[in-house]
């Protein structure tokens, strides 16, 4: 991927900052949905910070106060124009700055909806997060208001300040947008085609982050597992690394870094060199997230997810058989336009199957633009929730049965810090991402050690040092 030149956008950092300097001024960001999500936002911190601004959790202290939005679901639309509608308010009592950006700027209708009926100061989209110190800039110099949005493909961005929530764990974005087309996803609208980093600038990335102290990575993308596919595929890489399998290998290379987590991949970008790499590679994770979706083929095909349930199923056990200790997290869509109790009922039988360590399960959700949204035989939203219901205790039942082969092994956990509940007890997560709480010093921060799991409690495990 070329890269394009900044210089001239990061410039308007300073010019702000110079706007800004000695006025003790304070930003308060909300972000909503995803990983991905979230590192833009650490990007947009990194920037705004530099920009002269300290951040509060109290909106009402706020000089600027910015929303990095998803659309993945329509509840995160209700909540963004709820805080919409209170921020008001505080911009007409004092002159607070309102920045909207992400993933929800990129639809046309809700940016109409914004302009039509809400205060706002700068509207920016996925592709031009760069931009905002630019946008910002002109918004206070001009007094107006900007929109700034690009509905063809961003460039892959590279050198923005970023300000991490984290000093121990960081995420990493390898790639950009997604070329899959599920049926029922907004993301590639939002987001656009799938593009990769350079492997140099990941690992550039990664080798910083050990050097700072880092010890756990997660690669992050839409398709982690096709990375560099399209550039393979149109000759437009040159470098060695040029799949997700060799970047997984580069990555375990890096010093100082002690655990690797990647997300999302898709089932039929699971080649064998992937799982091969997972199995080789000491520090990457065993548990595999593996998006579902669904357990029944004829909704599979609605989805346009191009695998079977038997196909998934066999990939399961195709890593079962090569990965000693694999275990799997997913995604489980309910109430996808023409699912009957049959279908549903294969979702089940997946699950059980399975045994999922951890499952992100949610409601189908209409969205404008996506084919699923045309299609005839939505479902009802009271068999939606009653569904959801029942994947959910069944997701309870055997969250209990899984917790109990953990009491009594010992586990190497990198510790995180105190627990946010319990400020008595430290936290760190298994291998597998699952919460364990214990007693002991602060030194043990940021470290790895070895605890027994003495109990279960659903969401979490307890342990003692040994
Ligand atoms: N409705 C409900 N869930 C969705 N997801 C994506 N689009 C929708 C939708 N329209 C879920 C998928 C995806 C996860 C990030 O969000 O399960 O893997
Ligand atoms: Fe959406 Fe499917 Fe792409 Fe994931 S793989 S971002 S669900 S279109």
């Amino acid at each position: 991927m070329t890269k394009i030149d900044i210089g001239e956008e990061l410039e308007y950092i300073e010019k702000v900052n110079k706007i800004n300097i000695g006025k003790n001024l304070k930003y308060n960001i909300l972000t909503m949905g995803c990983q991905l999500n979230e590192n833009d936002s650490e990007k947009i911190c990194g920037m705004v910070e530099k920009m002269g601004y300290t951040k509060t959790d109290d909106i009402s202290l706020a000089d600027l106060v910015i929303y990095n939005t998803c659309c993945v679901r329509e509840n995160a639309e209700e909540k963004l124009f709820g805080k919409l509608g209170e921020v008001k308010k505080l911009k007409e009592a004092k002159g607070t700055i309102i920045a909207i950006g992400g993933c929800m700027m990129q639809e046309k209708h809700i940016v109409e909806k914004i302009k039509k009926s809400y205060k706002y100061d700068v509207i920016f989209g996925t592709h031009t997060l760069h931009k905002f110190p630019k946008d910002l800039y002109n918004a206070i110099m001009e007094n107006k208001k900007i929109t700034d949005i690009l509905d063809i493909d961003g460039e892959i961005i590279e050198g923005l300040p970023i300000k991490r929530d984290d000093n121990i764990r960081a995420s990493v974005t390898i790639m950009n947008g997604c070329n899959n087309f599920c049926t029922y996803c907004i993301v590639p609208y939002v987001r656009g085609r799938e593009r990769s980093r350079n492997p140099e600038d990941i690992l550039a990335e990664i080798e910083s982050l050990s050097k700072s102290g880092y010890k756990e990575i997660t690669l992050l993308g839409q398709n982690v597992n096709s990375y560099m596919r399209v550039e393979r595929e149109k000759g437009l890489t040159e470098s060695k690394i040029d799949s997700f399998a060799k970047l997984l290998r580069a990555v375990n290379e890096i010093e100082g870094i002690e655990k690797i987590r990647f997300t999302s991949p898709h089932p039929k970008d699971f080649t064998d060199d992937v799982i091969d790499a997972i199995r080789d590679l000491d520090k990457v994770s065993k548990l595999v997230h593996l998006p579902l979706q669904s357990g029944s083929t004829d909704i599979l095909k609605a989805m346009n997810r191009v695998y079977t349930k038997e196909q998934y199923l066999n990939l399961v056990q195709k890593m079962q058989d090569k990965i000693p200790g694999v275990k799997f997290s997913t995604d489980i869509i309910v109430g996808f336009p023409g699912e009957t109790e049959e279908d549903f009922e294969d979702t089940l039988e997946v699950v059980r199957k399975v045994k999922f360590e951890q499952i992100f399960m949610f409601i189908y959700s209409r969205r404008i633009g996506t084919p699923a949204d045309k299609m005839k035989n939505q479902v009802p939203e009271e068999i939606k929730h009653k569904r959801f219901d029942r994947l959910k205790k069944l997701y309870e039942e055997i969250i209990a049965e899984n917790n109990k082969e953990y009491i009594g092994t010992v586990q190497n956990i990198l510790v995180e810090g105190y627990s946010k509940t319990n400020s008595e007890f430290l936290t760190a997560r298994t291998d597998t991402n699952k919460v364990v709480i214990f007693k002991g010093n602060r030194e043990l921060i940021g470290k790895f050690i070895q605890v027994k799991i003495v109990s279960e409690h659903m969401w979490y495990l307890k342990g003692e040092i040994i």
